[in-house]
């Protein structure tokens, strides 16, 4: 590192993990940081920025430089791409497993090379590396190049305990014990008990030989060398476990991160092309519509999709329908039953991506019907919408926990056993839209949604603690 002066700002180079969910929160990161004085590089991969630019292609935006309209507004944030080993045109969705293997093996040695660059290159000179908690070099980077480590972690805070905590988890026999330990864990600092079957997928499965695994274990070996983490999630939502981590960790919460005014985006980030549903919500009553999203990963299995499909045509409700491309896999583009469309048309409308924060603070939209990843939960309850919840993977069952059990903000898409059948789900989504049975879920996400206000206020717990890491940032770095 350049013998660092105080009159420089601190210049941190921002990496995101190259999916949707991570590179979202990223984005607002770095411009959030940009405007508490910071100089931001901030690091895509070429695929990420290859299908971000593609979609944008439409409208407005600069191709090149995604933050070029933030930039007119004074923040200063440099942008560049980096391979993660693989062509740009491979496809990551279709062959998980061998993009996982390439950011597990390869990107490292992409990524060494890029911030041995932009330190050689940059003025002022480079003082952090903030990275993803997900990626499996940040601190042997970090040191290499005499930077400050700032770990980014993208969820809830309960989800970070958990895995941090693995080892109790193995020497209580509750790791990688699927339906084989109904007990709970009730020895997680900071954590009340916990049932196995809402831990994280990656916690519960038999099988931890998995690439995934893999990454989980190398990238929580490494945070404990992390001279910060940035987490987000609110100290009110889950103080407990904030406390009892930042005996270990030094932890600040300063969520929720979202883009400012919560209005659409000018970073383009759709990987798809967004589809224009305001006249079609405009025609609809006040709470009428059910909006229905997985998110940009995970996939559905094409038998749970045909059950949402046909317990919706059981019901009268009116449904926005997020249907990816790679929904159920990029080769089924058709995953939907024959004639559904067509049984639906003037109730449901199927698109293929949108601008979520406009659709959810739509007055038309009365629930969500999520997977429950973590960006979709925050902006859920920021839009006063409650959620029915169908988790698929990783830590959407942690926050189905979270959604349901604890704050009482929504309630499960399935039986409690998370199966589902069109019955249930017709049920469910009518318990959820109905004006009397919803009411409890409307008020309590109301109440949930003041607390994400309150702390963005100036004197909020999220300002305060984004505060507190630029000072004690600061102190480490001059
Ligand atoms: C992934 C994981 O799956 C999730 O569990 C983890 O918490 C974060 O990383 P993803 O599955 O994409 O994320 O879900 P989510 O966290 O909800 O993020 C999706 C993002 O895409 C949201 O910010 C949402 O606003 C945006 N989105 C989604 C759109 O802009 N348009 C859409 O049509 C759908």
């Amino acid at each position: 590192m350049a013998f660092p002066n105080p009159q420089h700002p601190p210049h941190a180079i921002l990496i995101a993990y190259p999916t949707l969910g991570h590179v979202i929160p990223s984005v607002h990161l770095a411009i959030k940081l940009a405007s508490c004085g910071f100089v931001i590089t901030f690091v895509n991969t070429q695929s990420i920025h290859h299908q971000t630019s593609k979609a944008a292609s439409n409208s407005s935006h600069h191709k090149d430089d995604l933050f070029a309209a933030v930039r007119d507004s004074g923040l200063d944030i440099r942008y560049t791409t980096v391979s993660d080993g693989l062509p740009v045109a491979f496809d990551r969705s279709l062959h998980h497993e061998e993009f996982m293997q390439s950011l597990l093996h390869v990107f490292s040695a992409h990524v060494e090379e890029l911030v041995a660059k932009i330190v050689k290159e940059s003025v002022p000179p480079v003082t952090c590396l903030i990275a993803d908690t997900f990626f499996v070099w940040p601190s042997m980077i970090a040191k290499k190049f005499d930077l400050l480590h700032v770990s980014f972690w993208t969820e809830p805070a309960l989800v970070f305990s958990l895995y941090y905590h693995m080892d109790l988890l193995r020497k209580n026999g509750h790791f990688a014990c699927q339906d084989t330990r109904k007990d709970s864990v009730d020895y997680i600092p900071g954590v009340k008990a916990i049932h196995p079957k809402d831990m994280m997928s990656y916690l519960q499965e038999k099988d931890i030989s998995t690439v995934c695994h893999q990454i989980i274990f190398k990238a929580f070996k490494e945070i404990r060398s992390a001279d910060f983490v940035l987490c987000n999630s609110i100290q009110e939502l889950e103080p407990h476990t904030i406390s009892a981590l930042q005996a270990h960790v030094p932890f600040f919460a300063v969520g929720p991160i979202f883009p400012s005014g919560f209005i659409k985006s000018t970073v383009p980030t759709s990987l798809w092309l967004e589809s224009d549903c305001t006249q079609w919500l405009d025609s609809k009553p006040h709470a009428s519509v059910l909006y229905i999203s997985f998110g940009s990963t995970v996939h559905v299995a094409k038998s749970d999709l045909l059950e949402i499909a046909n317990g919706l045509l059981l019901t009268h409700v009116n449904f926005l329908w997020v249907l990816r491309p790679d929904v159920v896999s990029s080769e089924d583009q058709h995953p939907l039953p024959d004639g559904f469309e067509e049984a639906v048309r003037g109730r449901g409308m199927i698109i293929p991506w949108c601008s979520q924060i406009e659709v959810l603070t739509h007055p038309a939209i009365g629930g969500f019907l999520s997977h429950c990843g973590w960006n979709s939960t925050l902006e859920s309850i920021w839009s006063e919408v409650p959620l029915l919840c169908f988790p698929l993977l990783t830590d959407q069952f942690t926050n189905r926990k979270l959604v349901v059990d604890d704050w009482r903000i929504g309630i499960n898409l399935g039986d409690p056993c998370g199966m589902i059948s069109k019955e249930e789900v017709s049920k469910n989504i009518n318990r959820l839209m109905d004006e009397k049975s919803g009411a409890e879920f409307k008020s309590a996400v109301r109440e949930m949604k003041k607390i994400l206000e309150n702390a963005l206020m100036t004197n909020g717990s999220s300002v305060k603690n984004m505060e507190y890491f630029v000072r004690d940032l600061k102190t480490k770095i001059f």
